[in-house]
């Protein structure tokens, strides 16, 4: 049974240049959600701005993701991502970041059921855009979604997707497979998986725990081996000299790109080292090292021939 897989938001990792040659190159992808977009200043941020342009994201299923505090921020994001032709918005109720959860965003804003009540009146009373929630089951803890969950069956959504973590944890510690499970058997909406997905024969035992999910989302996995999805879509391993000439594709369409747009050669350096950075197990402990630890633009571009 083959389910859809989402491509998780990674701020940081999976801008709209990394999204575009991903879709490109590789496939496997139903959708690839943003990195959220926030707002600062009283305005958005212009790097969450350039990330959902349109013209940049031309022919990619991209599903923009916003974060909010309140209706003021919500209804302001949703519009801007609205007006550039968006028919699906991802609302973040899952960021553990505690700048940002302890202002009441992300998993911070589980706890506000106030707050979630009147965003999903909004969401109800938008027939013409597709709402979806990114969750975990709470900040501080393990039962939070309670609450969260009933308001949400209540409304119209596209789909809940589900980190089975609390805030707290960041990204790391047992997964609540318990809580999922629960929260599994009590949504009323499609729902997707989130979480430590790392194989295609991790992903294959989780739908085969779980038959009845929407899909699966993978953040680190698909880092880690950008073949991931595609791989499980086919049901076909990619033999390592497809992988390596694929790895050098993708990274001299990254490295043509940001040579446009970087202010410097270490600016240049730091975007793309980011690219090999979950990459240790595939490359190896030593080329790995010597990847991310090159110091400088040259003596990184002499470790990338290696791989
Ligand atoms: C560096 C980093 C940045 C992230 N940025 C976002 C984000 O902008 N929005 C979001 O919903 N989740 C974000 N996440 C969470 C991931 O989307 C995902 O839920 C988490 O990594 C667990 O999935 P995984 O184990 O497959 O990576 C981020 C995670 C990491 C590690």
């Amino acid at each position: 049974m083959i389910k859809p897989i989402y491509f998780a938001p990674l701020q940081g990792y999976t801008d709209d240049v990394y999204r575009r040659i991903h879709h490109e190159l590789v496939g496997g992808i139903e959708s690839y959600f943003t990195p959220f977009v926030r707002m600062e200043g009283g305005g958005v941020r212009t790097k969450d701005m350039r990330d959902i342009r349109p013209e940049f994201n031309k022919g990619v299923p991209v599903v923009p993701q916003v974060i909010a505090k309140t209706m003021k921020e919500f209804t302001y994001l949703t519009d801007i991502v609205e007006a550039k032709g968006y028919k699906w918005i991802d609302i973040n109720m899952g960021c553990p970041f505690p700048l940002q959860a302890k202002h009441g965003r992300g998993s911070g804003l589980l706890a506000h059921t106030d707050i979630i009540e009147e965003m999903a009146k909004a969401i109800d009373a938008k027939k013409d855009i597709n709402f979806s929630v990114k969750m975990r089951l709470g900040w501080e803890s393990k039962d939070e979604w309670r609450p969260v969950l009933d308001i949400l069956n209540g409304i119209h959504l596209r789909q809940i997707t589900l980190h089975p973590r609390i805030g707290i944890q960041q990204y790391k510690g047992e997964l609540d497979m318990d809580s999922f499970f629960e929260f599994y058997a009590g949504c009323k909406h499609q729902l997707v998986y989130n979480g430590e997905l790392k194989t295609v024969k991790e992903m294959q035992l989780m739908v085969e725990r779980f038959p009845g999910l929407a899909g699966i989302m993978v953040g680190r996995g698909l880092l880690a081996r950008p073949w991931l999805a595609a791989e499980y879509e086919s049901g076909e391993e990619w033999p390592e000299e497809k992988r390596r000439a694929m790895l050098h594709e993708f990274h001299n369409r990254l490295m043509a790109h940001y040579e446009t747009t970087a202010n410097s050669e270490a600016q240049l350096h730091g975007r793309l080292r980011l690219f090999w950075e979950y990459m240790e197990e595939e490359l190896g402990r030593k080329l790995h090292k010597k990847i991310m630890k090159a110091g400088n633009l040259k003596n990184y571009l002499a470790a990338v021939r290696e791989v």
